[in-house]
């Protein structure tokens, strides 16, 4: 036995952890003894678990008392044993039951239980840490069957709990895996298991497996879960390397064949998917990713090419799913309870109807009260097709109540404390720094702002406003004085918009400019839009641009034509928020992280441990994005503007701007100069707009992850060579860099993975993109953007020029407000988009919330008591951050998120009911 004597740990976090099962650790000071500990106080540990648990551990322990078997050496006594002297084991499995089960399923169930008798049942081998001092083999138990699965055919309740008995050698040692072979016809969810009993040296072990067990018909291999103690890959007890090795193996795939719904494979491929040439020409799409489209890699289905384009790859139509590692989807039956279920019920049901529903006749909205209608009286779907909604989507089956035969969609917040807010100023520019898409709003350095598009195409660089368009909205300032006070702002979408517009704008019923906005930051904290500049492509390369520029209005027809400027604004905003911000920035990006974290982070590897929830459920969210939002014709397709060009300017974005170096909070604030660097700061940042509602919680959220990721990685990687010599977590990151990010990998901006610093600072920004990053762009989807006028996905009309089109400008001189509703979106589009976003911006019944309890069916998600510490230190910082929150939103001095009408920013607020609550940050990107 080896003895380490720690020296500079502190009470709080040691500087190095204690491993192998041989060796023995003081950490000084306070001297600690810290692994094996005391039978004693062993014994007490084992006794605060079972009582953290839940319902399923009162089960379980009724299922395990603890024994001694007649003839079995066992019990609490420490003698020793020869190796030949047997101790029995138990095992408890709690499995999770389908609650609604059909005729076929019910079935099989009773023929499984039967055939369970006559020995095709499951079963189950325990490993252990050693290895065989003879066969040098890891030590087994020998195979065992669970014994009471036909007993419990009809028992009762989600979870089921089932037994086994192993008789194992004195000197088996620490359980670390156990393998299970399904050997019954049909799959079932395994949620853990806990190994009892005997003298383990470590009281009670806990398995969480959270995981489909397939029949041995459909995957021949025994499947093996790993207990939760964390082990880095060269502190792998010597039982379990062989293991953990092939585990990972299997993980990966040979990266050939269709996968099947019920296989675990986790490999990429690019995203050849979104079209379907096979449909026409207009469904045909550029491939992204590859050298000539840059684009983060997507989960390898496999499937077969197109009949028409060898290099695509073939549709899954819905109502088919597409393929994701079997984990990674929700279980069929509780679907619908899901968001996932009720988007996929959206997209497959409701859509259909509405397009059945709206004729020609009805297709625009013949004024605004049309529009307030769809609040009030609701939208008529054609006859027959309701009853069908009512049994599928709970959105329908809420608001049918009181109005039979009517969609009627629930008032979006914008509306609710002040309907009027969406025609003024404030609340337009307050969307900058408290809405949808606060992430866009820059300082502005340069004056006037310049393009960084190629002007042999695109024309002379420099923007058309001048200082005399803005110079009267200064209090006084120059221009230059504005800037260097760093009062002047501005959301740029030229260089976004503009290489596109000329395809954009030849299709029929939909209009864009390429536009920029400057705002003024007043005494009062506030923005104050001062110019509005649109812009169109030269219409010979390399001439300068048609532009308008817009501002404040000081007339009938000045006022009618800011607001139409300010709708393309706001369209404009609207695609890149979903395109980019949301759509690329987290879902997309995220992906390869993920995929690389399954391929090559062990179950039992920390880092694995520590992402896990992170990652829950984004594989098939994007999945479903694949087949119905994002693909050609799809609903982003029709609702937003971009049209078909929307993955070419996601794919842009990633290419010119995206840098995973800069996606971290503190560092996307300082690249868009709205905050600077200020170690006396508590977040190392200073905002220059100090009532910026997004950026003010986000740094406390921010804060709190990077803590609690720093003192996480601190408990395994005391030094820069433990973090160099980790070849999983190297594995990991290189391959996220080389293979799921590929076309950049060349890119000098990747962070170095080379000190704990490097990894927690890596950790902190996927953990900030999964959580707070995604919800802060989520879940105000509907409540911030379902009132189409104040934020208009797609724009049919430019602003009448009396130069281009006299009549046009003489119809919107006669009619203002039918010229405004038919620049905007139509019916179809409009309540398509309502109904996606309204989904989309729902919280699941089962929605796991940053700082919650990671416990899962009572089952502690590490065996580790300093992480499970770190952790609900972490949750204490998550619950201040969310009182301080509260508070700011109470304070009329914080005028972006308080004040008459105006709505709190409550985005960044951790916790959430289910439903639509503009509030909420979920731990991972689940919908
Ligand atoms: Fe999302």
């Amino acid at each position: 036995m080896e003895l380490t004597v720690l020296r500079g740990a502190t009470a709080a976090v040691p500087a190095r952890r204690c491993r192998g099962p041989s060796e023995l650790c003081f950490a000084l000071p306070p001297a600690r003894l810290r692994h094996p500990l005391p039978r004693e106080e062993q014994q007490q540990q084992g006794g605060r678990r079972r009582r953290r648990g839940v319902r399923v551990v009162a089960a379980i322990s009724e299922e395990l008392p603890r024994l001694a078997s007649p003839g079995i050496k066992g019990g609490a006594g420490g003698e020793r044993r020869s190796s030949r002297e047997k101790v029995a084991l138990r095992a408890a499995l709690t499995v999770r039951r389908k609650q609604k089960e059909d005729i076929k399923e019910a079935v099989a169930g009773h023929l499984d239980a039967l055939w369970d008798m006559v020995g095709r049942n499951v079963v189950l081998e325990l490993i252990s840490t050693k290895i065989h001092p003879r066969t040098k083999k890891p030590m087994q138990s020998g195979r065992v069957s669970i014994k009471d699965w036909c007993q419990k055919r009809g028992a009762k309740g989600e979870h089921v709990v089932y037994t086994a008995e192993f008789k194992v050698d004195a000197d088996f040692g620490e359980p670390g895996a156990i393998t299970v072979a399904n050997r019954h016809n049909r799959e079932f969810f395994l949620e853990s298991i806990v190994v009892e009993g005997g003298e383990l040296p470590c009281g009670p072990v806990h398995f969480a497996c959270h995981s489909w067990v397939q029949s041995t018909r459909e995957l021949p291999t025994k499947r093996v879960f790993f207990s939760n103690k964390p082990y880095l890959p060269s502190e792998t007890p010597p039982g379990l390397r062989e293991l953990r090795e092939k585990e990972l193996k299997d993980l990966r795939g040979d990266g050939t064949g269709v996968r099947k719904l019920s296989d675990r494979i986790y490999d990429y491929a690019t995203y050849n998917d979104l079209g379907n040439p096979d449909r026409g020409k207009e469904f045909i799409r550029p491939i992204l990713g590859g050298e000539k489209i840059p684009y983060p890699r997507r989960c390898r289905t496999g499937r077969p090419p197109t009949d028409t384009y060898m290099l695509a790859e073939s549709r899954v139509e819905k109502p088919h799913p597409i393929y994701v590692p079997r984990d990674e989807a929700f279980e069929e039956l509780k679907q619908g309870a899901f968001s996932s279920g009720r988007l996929r019920a959206v997209l497959h049901t409701l859509i259909p109807s509405l397009i059945a529903s709206i004729s020609a006749e009805t297709h625009n909205f013949k004024g605004f009260h049309h529009v307030d209608n769809l609040y009030k009286e609701g939208l008529r779907l054609k006859l027959g097709l309701q009853e069908h909604l009512f049994q599928k989507i709970p959105l329908v089956q809420k608001i049918q109540e009181s109005s039979e035969g009517m969609l009627r969609y629930d008032t979006p917040s914008i509306l609710s404390k002040d309907k009027f807010a969406w025609l003024r100023d404030d609340l337009f520019a307050r969307q900058a720094v408290a809405g949808i898409n606060p992430v866009n709003i820059e300082r502005l350095q340069v004056f006037p702002p310049v393009s960084k598009l190629d002007p042999a195409i695109y024309g002379p660089p420099e923007s058309s406003v001048t200082e005399a368009h803005i110079a009267g909205h200064l209090n006084g300032l120059t221009v230059q004085q504005a800037m260097d006070d760093a009062k002047l702002f501005i959301m740029d979408y030229h260089d976004v918009y503009l290489p596109f517009l000329d395809r954009i704008n030849a299709i029929e019923g939909r209009k864009a400019y390429a536009t920029r906005t400057i705002f003024f930051l007043t005494q009062a904290g506030t923005l104050k839009p001062i110019a509005i500049e649109l812009s169109l492509p030269p219409t010979q390369p390399g001439e300068p641009r048609p532009s308008k520029v817009m501002t404040p209005p000081c007339d009938a027809t000045s006022n009618w034509l800011w607001m139409l400027a300010k709708a393309h604004v706001s369209s404009n905003d609207a695609g890149v928020h979903q395109l980019v911000n949301h759509w690329l920035r987290t879902h997309a990006t995220m992906e390869p992280f993920i995929l690389a974290a399954h391929r090559h982070l062990s179950a039992m590897h920390p880092i694995f441990k520590l992402l896990h929830p992170h990652m829950r459920y984004t594989l098939e969210i994007n999945a479903l994005a694949r087949q119905s939002l994002i693909n050609a014709d799809g609903v982003i397709e029709s609702c937003f503007t971009p049209g078909p060009v929307s993955g070419e300017i996601s794919a842009a974005y990633y290419r010119n701007h995206w840098r995973f170096d800069l996606e971290g909070l503190p560092s996307d604030l300082i690249r868009r100069g709205v905050a600077v660097e200020d170690a006396m700061q508590p977040h190392g940042v200073r905002l220059l707009i100090d009532d910026y509602p997004y950026a003010n919680d986000g740094l406390l959220l921010w804060s709190a992850i990077r803590s609690w990721v720093e003192s996480y990685v601190q408990l395994y990687y005391p030094d820069a060579r433990t973090v160099q010599s980790d070849i999983e977590l190297q594995g990991w990151y290189l391959e996220s860099i080389h293979v799921g990010h590929g076309d950049l990998r060349h890119e000098p901006w990747w962070p170095p993975l080379s000190t704990p610093a490097d990894l927690a600072s890596i950790l902190t920004t996927l953990v900030w993109l999964a959580s707070a990053q995604h919800a802060a762009l989520n879940f105000g989807q509907y409540p911030l953007g379902g009132y189409v006028p104040n934020r208009p996905p797609l724009m049919r009309r430019l602003l009448p020029d009396l130069e281009r089109d006299s009549a046009e400008y003489a119809a919107f001189l006669a009619d203002p407000h039918g010229f405004f509703l038919n620049a905007m979106p139509g019916v179809l589009e409009a309540t398509k988009f309502m109904a996606v976003v309204d989904t989309l911006s729902t919280h699941s019944p089962d929605e796991e919330y940053l700082g919650e309890g990671r416990d899962e069916g009572g089952v502690p998600w590490t065996a580790d008591e300093e992480a499970v510490a770190a952790h609900s230190m972490f949750a204490a910082d998550v619950r201040s951050a969310e009182e301080i929150i509260e508070r700011r939103n109470a304070d009329h001095s914080r005028k972006n998120r308080c004040g008459a009408g105006v709505l709190p920013y409550e985005l960044l607020a951790p916790s959430s009911p289910p439903g639509v609550t503009c509030r909420g940050v979920p731990n991972s990107i689940s919908i």
